[in-house]
């Protein structure tokens, strides 16, 4: 293990609409302005795609890689401020369902793949299906993003029940989003964090918030990162903030890089 291994974490919710693709597209944007190297893993399946934020258009994505047809590498397409993207949201589900001729395959195509990252961040779509489950359950961070509705916090928690009883994940980072103050932000996780505890026997983070801002809207217009358009706006300082809280994160060194997430996420080697 080396200094050089990714950091894997994925980004997800129970709920749809709470602003995971905005988080994934604005954290990967600052952690590109200190000069370190992010892979976006996007596996949303909804509808405003990463590639749609940052207004570039994928031609492959790992539907291609697993019918044999292109390689990881050539899959990947550049962002802004040398983001890469891994366009997954197609192939996904297949990706859940190699046969073992298939796993083996796709190994040998990971293994000779070689990237420098420092993080990979995995936009991962809402709910709990099995591809949410698929990329939650093997990086070594999951972040839940929630927002202060009694239904996103329904389904974050339904989230994290299941990653925690059928995956043994046992660490979640819970970001509440569009709130109106610190106190809203807080009180949302704290009915997330009893019940965790009540129910599971599960101690969740507080990671932090992110204000409402009527201006995200402007930037996926622009297709840009609402933060390099409003880059002193009060949801910009947050982000930062968060941002760094994030890159000190230390998970699990054994369990870092892009080559051990795709084993543990085919349950091989
Ligand atoms: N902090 C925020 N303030 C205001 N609007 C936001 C915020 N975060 C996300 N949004 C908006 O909410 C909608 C859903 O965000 P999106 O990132 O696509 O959610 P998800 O990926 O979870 O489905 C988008 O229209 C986005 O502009
Ligand atoms: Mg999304």
């Amino acid at each position: 293990m080396t200094d050089n291994t990714p950091k894997v974490i994925a980004v997800s919710s129970g709920k749809g609409g709470v602003g995971k693709t905005n988080f994934v597209v604005n954290l990967a944007t600052y952690i590109s302005t200190l000069k370190k190297k992010v892979l976006i893993i996007d596996a949303d399946l909804g509808l405003a795609n990463i590639d749609v934020l940052f207004g570039i258009a994928p031609k492959f994505n790992l539907r291609h890689v697993l019918l044999g047809q292109k390689r990881l590498m050539e899959i990947i397409i550049n962002g802004p401020n040398g983001i890469m993207i891994l366009p997954a949201s197609s192939g996904v589900r297949e990706l859940t369902n190699l046969n073992n001729f298939q796993k083996i395959q796709m190994l040998s195509e990971i293994n000779s793949f070689e990237l420098s990252v420092d993080v990979i961040l995995i936009d991962t779509g809402a709910g709990i299906s099995d591809n949410v489950l698929f990329f939650c359950g093997s990086a070594q961070e999951t972040i839940v993003i929630v927002t202060s509705e009694p239904t996103s916090l329904a389904d974050a928690y339904a989230l994290i029940k299941i990653l925690s009883k059928d995956f043994g994940k046992d660490r979640f980072r819970v970001l509440v989003n569009m709130t109106r103050s610190e106190k809203e932000a807080f009180s949302t996780f704290r009915k997330l964090a009893i019940v965790a505890d009540k129910f599971l026997n599960l101690s969740i983070d507080y990671l932090g918030y992110l204000p409402y801002e009527q201006h995200v809207k402007d930037a996926i217009i622009a297709q840009k990162s609402f933060i390099s358009l409003y880059p002193n706006s009060p949801f910009a300082k947050k982000l930062y903030g968060l941002g760094e809280k994030i890159l000190e994160m230390k998970p699990n060194d054994s369990e870092g890089g892009l080559q051990f997430f795709f084993k543990k996420a085919l349950r091989v080697g």
